[in-house]
């Protein structure tokens, strides 16, 4: 069994989450189940990022230690993954003991190799981005807005080698042409390197902020909260004892966090500590709302579990997953949401499911015929599966829906081309109606198998529907044909009923 490790970033908790991270947790899930369905040992993770600067002005603000801020604030994140259907194994908190032993071992070790320095600063600070920025970040002479409020600040603080591994790093890029998809993507950490690489401020005094990670060889200082959070993908991957499931073969990223903290800083942390890279980055663009990026700083979000109470989680995550090119941005519209609700799952998807299971009642007491499948059917199906292996292997969700649409399409095409009613008025047709409907079952049951990465719960009642077991429910039992004859249909359930 191969094994797949895959993770989310962690959010920071500093605000509630949005439609964006519900996104990213919708599409690491849908190659969670992919791969699981593929017969892989998964291992899914993600989690919130509880420590830093935003973390403990919100608390403030609110009047509460930064812990139960945390604790009340991780809950929304838990909720929101329970809300989507998520199948992580593991949900990540930053405030955790054993996550904070290993990011202090980490930090020591790469004090002891001489990789972390001890230096007097003089510089600027950004307050929002929570980082040394230098006036060659400035634009025409002034602090971008990305930077917040800018401070000029002289402070003695520990940096982290990274120049040291800049020629190992381009190389690692430059030999790795899939490490990160899309492919376009690498180039921006490539781009990054042709300039001497700083080094990397790893520590904040805790005069200035407490909430942190205290450093292991100066108590006085907290770490940095990069450093601290992307040690998450390796504490939390059972680090240290049998079975850990480190290096991570994806890691979802949005494209705002690929350089330079995944595609710059971790590498080159992996790298000084002699532990594996990771295997891929899978960067997704963002969502834009009315033009402009989703996010909790302008308050231009969508509540995503508002989306889901109306009409359910595999609504929202069906949505997403086929609206979005993976890699590219998009807008989100609430009509085009209701439309392809409407439409592609009502009309087209429901609809199918419906149809197959009614006609097998009504005209033969719910019994699936066996009987060969149709030809031009049972080509449509192998297509299917091929198109939506080769696009989950590349991470393309939005392709593998479309080739799932286009089954879809054939299989209602096909009702109407034969009109199981017709052939049931003709007592000469029996055969020829047995065929159809034995056809529509096989269609059905694979189409369940195939959407179920996407629609977990509209898959499982489809399976329960069609009598199928769980060993039937994995893409390697999508052949051989003919699995249903013989078995008992159950009533046909409205899968996404119609919304006023
Ligand atoms: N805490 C860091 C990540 C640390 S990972 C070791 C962080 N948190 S975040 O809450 O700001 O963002 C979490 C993820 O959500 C990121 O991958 C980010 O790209 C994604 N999104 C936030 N807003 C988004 C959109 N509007 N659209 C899509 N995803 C975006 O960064």
């Amino acid at each position: 069994m191969a094994s797949f490790f895959i993770t989310t970033a962690i959010d920071y908790v500093n605000g509630l989450p949005h439609l964006g991270h519900a996104y990213e947790k919708v599409l690491a899930d849908a190659v969670a189940r992919w791969h699981r369905s593929r017969g892989d040992d998964v291992f899914f993770l993600t989690g919130v990022d509880e420590h830093g600067q935003k973390v403990q002005q919100s608390a403030q603000k609110r009047g509460i230690e930064p812990k139960a801020f945390c604790d009340e604030m991780s809950g929304h994140f838990r909720r929101l993954c329970e809300g989507l259907g998520t199948s992580h194994d593991r949900f990540a908190r930053t405030t955790e003991n054993s996550h904070k032993r290993v990011v202090r071992q980490f930090l020591q070790q790469l004090h002891d190799a001489g990789d972390i320095y001890f230096e007097q600063h003089e510089g600027f600070y950004s307050v929002r981005q929570e980082q040394f920025v230098t006036e060659k970040d400035m634009v025409d002479g002034q602090w971008p807005e990305i930077f917040g409020e800018v401070l000029s600040m002289k402070e003695p603080n520990y940096f982290f080698r990274l120049s040291k591994y800049q020629d190992w790093l381009r190389k690692h890029a430059e030999d790795h042409p899939d490490w990160i998809y899309p492919a376009f993507r690498r180039n921006e950490v490539l781009g990054a390197l042709e300039k001497p690489l700083g080094d990397l401020c790893i520590s904040r005094p805790k005069s200035r902020l407490a909430w942190g990670i205290p450093l292991p060889f100066d108590e006085d200082y907290v770490t940095y909260v990069w450093f601290d959070a992307l040690v998450n993908y390796v504490s939390f991957s059972g680090w240290g004892e049998p079975g850990c499931r480190w290096p991570a073969d994806v890691h979802t990223i949005g494209k705002d966090i690929l350089v330079p903290a995944h595609g710059i800083y971790w590498p080159i942390m992996l790298r000084a500590l002699g532990i594996e890279q990771p295997k891929h980055f899978l960067v997704h663009g963002w969502w834009h709302l009315r033009g402009e990026k989703m996010s909790k700083t302008t308050g231009n979000v969508i509540d995503p579990l508002e989306l889901v109470d109306r009409y359910g989680a595999d609504a929202f995550r069906y949505y997403v997953l086929r609206e979005m090119t993976v890699g590219q941005d998009a807008d989100f519209s609430p009509e085009n949401f209701a439309t392809r609700y409407r439409s592609d799952l009502g009309n087209d998807f429901g609809n199918l499911v419906n149809r197959a299971i009614s006609m097998i009642r009504r005209y033969r007491a719910g019994i699936v015929p066996a009987a060969a499948i149709e030809p031009v059917v049972k080509e449509a199906i192998s297509e299917a599966r091929n198109g939506v292996a080769e696009a989950m292997d590349n991470f393309e969700t939005h392709r593998a829906l479309e080739r799932i649409a286009r089954l879809t399409q054939r299989g209602n095409q096909f009702v109407d081309e034969r009109a199981p009613w017709k052939l049931a008025k003709d007592p000469a047709q029996t055969a020829a109606l047995d065929s159809v409907l034995a056809t529509l079952a096989e269609t059905v049951r694979i189409l369940s198998i195939l959407v179920e990465p996407f629609l977990p719960s509209t898959a499982g009642r489809i399976q329960q529907q069609l009598g199928m077991d769980q060993r039937e429910t994995r893409f390697d039992a999508s052949t051989p044909d003919g699995l249903l004859a013989g078995r008992a249909v159950g009533e046909p359930q409205p899968l996404f009923p119609r919304m006023e």
